[in-house]
């Protein structure tokens, strides 16, 4: 692997400026200083350094977790509740991309590349989220053009949402509803503000990811065409 695109894999510059870095004389390989930008390293092999500090490829991992209800989206709970990261059998460190609520199950995304999650959940980039939920009552046709609208909770409006009937009985809804951000329990209280509370609630995609027959309480990593996919967004 050529030094700069080493270097950039590992998070030190942009390829452009770590050809700089190495132009510069600020970088060592096997102690000696490199400003050749030709030069090739084998990761698991040349030991480089950029500012008296080893550079190393970094071992990023995705995972798709099916998250029971009854867990914390932390990596502690003050109060000893059983927490997602019990249900990982994994060496290294992974944070939560978002949250989902203590009661809420479905899909969650868990990663150490903090370049991605920075990008998935920060509020201008938002993927859309859908969620599968059971209703109390039956949404009218106003309901929905309120969520096309955008429903004002805590003082904010969302963006437009969807929500689709799949199936309704007398005292019950089942829907789909898609939204764009990840504000605190915004599912809960858009239907909250249409009088049709959650009972059950489930995230069952993000963007084109979906949970599929991943079974509650099991995880799978992503694929590397998944991987590329949430990097696009
Ligand atoms: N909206 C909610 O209300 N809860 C969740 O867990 C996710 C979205």
């Amino acid at each position: 692997m050529r030094l700069q695109k080493f270097l950039a894999e590992a998070g030190v510059a942009s390829r452009r400026k770590a050809e700089e870095l190495i132009v510069m004389g600020k970088v060592q390989v096997n102690g000696k200083v490199i400003t050749e930008l030709g030069t090739k390293v084998e990761p698991q092999k040349d030991i480089v350094f950029y500012e008296n500090k080893k550079v190393q490829l970094k071992n990023f991992i995705y995972i798709m977790l099916h998250k029971p209800e009854g867990y914390v989206t932390t990596v502690k709970d003050q109060f000893q509740r059983p927490t997602v990261m019990d249900l990982l059998n994994i060496s290294e460190r992974v944070y939560p991309v978002g949250r989902l609520d203590y009661d809420t199950s479905g899909l969650l995304l868990l990663t150490n590349d903090g370049d991605l999650t920075y990008h998935l959940t920060h509020p201008k980039h938002n993927i859309e989220k859908t969620y599968e939920a059971k209703l109390f009552g039956i949404p009218s046709e106003a309901d929905i053009a309120r969520f096309q609208r955008g429903i004002v909770i805590d003082g904010k409006k969302t963006q437009p949402a969807k929500l689709e009937i799949l199936q309704k009985d007398k005292k019950y809804a089942t829907v789909h509803i898609v939204i764009h951000e990840g504000r605190n329990r915004q599912v809960r209280k858009m239907c909250d503000a249409i009088q049709h509370p959650v009972l059950k609630l489930k995230r069952i995609a993000t963007g084109t990811l979906f949970l599929k027959d991943l079974p509650k309480g099991s995880y799978r990593y992503l694929t590397q065409k998944e991987i590329d996919y949430l990097k696009k967004q």
